[in-house]
């Protein structure tokens, strides 16, 4: 990642009372909530800003010439000015609102990988990709006739900048990469990919659906070309995400998809001149109180201190793998302690991870457990599934303590008695 604090100065302790989710009565309450790599809960401040964009601005965006309509063109814009702000983009043009982490990837192949990809050519990934961010680019290359090429993750689940560097060849047209893998924690050194992708011309698009959680990420100091999270993974709302894209690459990209909002005026006998900035890659009504919601939780967690965040998550990480350590049968996939980033990935010898997953469900654990939407890795890993944890800001050693209690009681049940290998999602 950009940095690495570890002795950040600590989240306050009344962190989990900013969370509607978990107060008395509700259903987090007595829960431990150790799945938020999948989706975050919510601050009382990012729905309070939803609630009163709905509330007090509601109008649609751009195109009305009437004061409401206006103020919540603001809203979106300032939006738009948060993320520039909190990545570290140069300007505001570089941030398009997309649905998601997925969206985004999709996007970008349709446009910068259709532009730049043909017949011979090669996309590079890495071994450690999440589906979001390796189907749209083996679709791309399925249709063009080009070739999807992985630089592999070592047995730690870790790419080296030497096994990326050894997979750019002259036929490598562009790259995407994760920030940091949503199965086992690992963190790509992006900014060395970028730094050999370069060398070769060669565009690199991050996918920081993980890596934004967990600390300030710089854009510009990694070097990324183009970066991509979703805003549900940051305690922000579901269905809005974010594309980061450098003016001079962003610039030339095409349209995605067209309609409302894209031009300035349409003739039928000529061909469509499109917007220049970042809405021609916003076609119809935007999720704008997605996006007011989004700045309201990257605010949120700048006002808790970035480092504290990052420290928190690492801290837990730590935790769990001094806790796990002595427990019989528990091993943990890869290394999360040495750069961590808020997730652990288990498997328990023997016991399928679905038996793990609901053994630990009904000692009030919510974990992920499977292959995460990665099974390319975890064929890699020669893994079934894994069982994940992974920390959130109102995480606590205490629910470190509850999943060690717990695991140090699982038994093998139904999925390991009468599915042994069968694995999905
Ligand atoms: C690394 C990574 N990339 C992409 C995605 C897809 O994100 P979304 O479903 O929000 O589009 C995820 C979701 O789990 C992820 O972990």
């Amino acid at each position: 990642m950009t940095s690495v604090t570890t002795a950040a100065r600590p989240l306050p302790a009344a962190v989990r009372d900013d969370f509607p989710f978990f107060a008395p009565g509700a259903p987090g309450a007595a829960l431990s909530y150790l799945d938020n790599a999948a989706t975050t809960q919510k601050p009382r401040r990012m729905l309070e800003a939803m609630a009163d964009y709905y509330t007090n601005a509601n109008s649609n965006i751009g195109r009305g010439y009437y004061r409401l309509a206006m103020a919540s063109t603001d809203r979106f814009e300032q939006a738009r000015e948060t993320v520039r702000r909190t990545i570290g983009a140069a300007e505001p043009e570089e941030i398009v609102f997309t649905a998601g982490t997925t969206a985004a990837t999709n996007l970008l192949a349709a446009t910068l990988g259709e532009r730049r990809v043909g017949a011979g050519d090669k996309v590079l990934v890495t071994g450690l990709e999440h589906n979001s961010n390796l189907l749209p680019w083996k679709e791309l290359c399925d249709r063009t006739g080009a070739e999807l090429t992985v630089a592999a993750a070592d047995e730690q689940g870790r790419v080296t900048p030497a096994a990326f560097a050894a997979s750019l060849d002259d036929r490598v047209r562009l790259a995407a990469v994760a920030h940091v893998s949503n199965v086992l924690g690992t963190v790509n050194p992006v900014r060395e990919f970028a730094a050999a992708a370069h060398a070769r011309g060669v565009p690199l698009v991050v996918d920081g659906a993980q890596a934004v959680p967990h600390g300030r990420v710089d854009v510009r100091a990694l070097g990324a070309d183009f970066y991509c999270f979703s805003g549900h993974k940051v305690y922000g709302p579901m269905g809005v995400g974010v594309l980061y894209g450098r003016r001079e690459l962003l610039s030339q990209l095409p349209p995605y998809q067209v309609g409302g909002g894209t031009v300035k005026g349409v003739r039928l006998d000529e061909p469509v001149r499109y917007v220049p900035g970042p809405a021609r890659w916003e076609a119809g009504t935007p999720h704008v109180a997605g996006a007011v919601g989004l700045a309201a939780a990257l605010d949120y967690l700048g006002d808790l201190g970035w480092d504290a965040v990052r420290g928190h998550g690492a801290a837990l990480v730590r935790a769990a793998a001094d806790a796990l350590a002595g427990l019989d049968r528990v091993r943990i996939v890869g290394d999360p302690v040495s750069e961590p980033s808020g997730i652990v990935s288990i498997v328990v010898d023997g016991i399928h991870p679905y038996d793990v997953g609901a053994h630990l469900d009904a000692s009030g654990v919510a974990v992920r457990c499977g292959v995460h939407c990665a099974s390319v890795f975890l064929d890699a890993l020669g893994l079934l599934g894994t069982v994940r944890l992974s920390f959130g800001v109102y995480n606590t050693e205490a629910d470190v303590e509850r999943v060690r209690a717990a695991l140090a009681t699982v038994k093998p049940a139904t999925w390991t008695a009468e599915h042994p290998g069968t694995r999905f999602l």
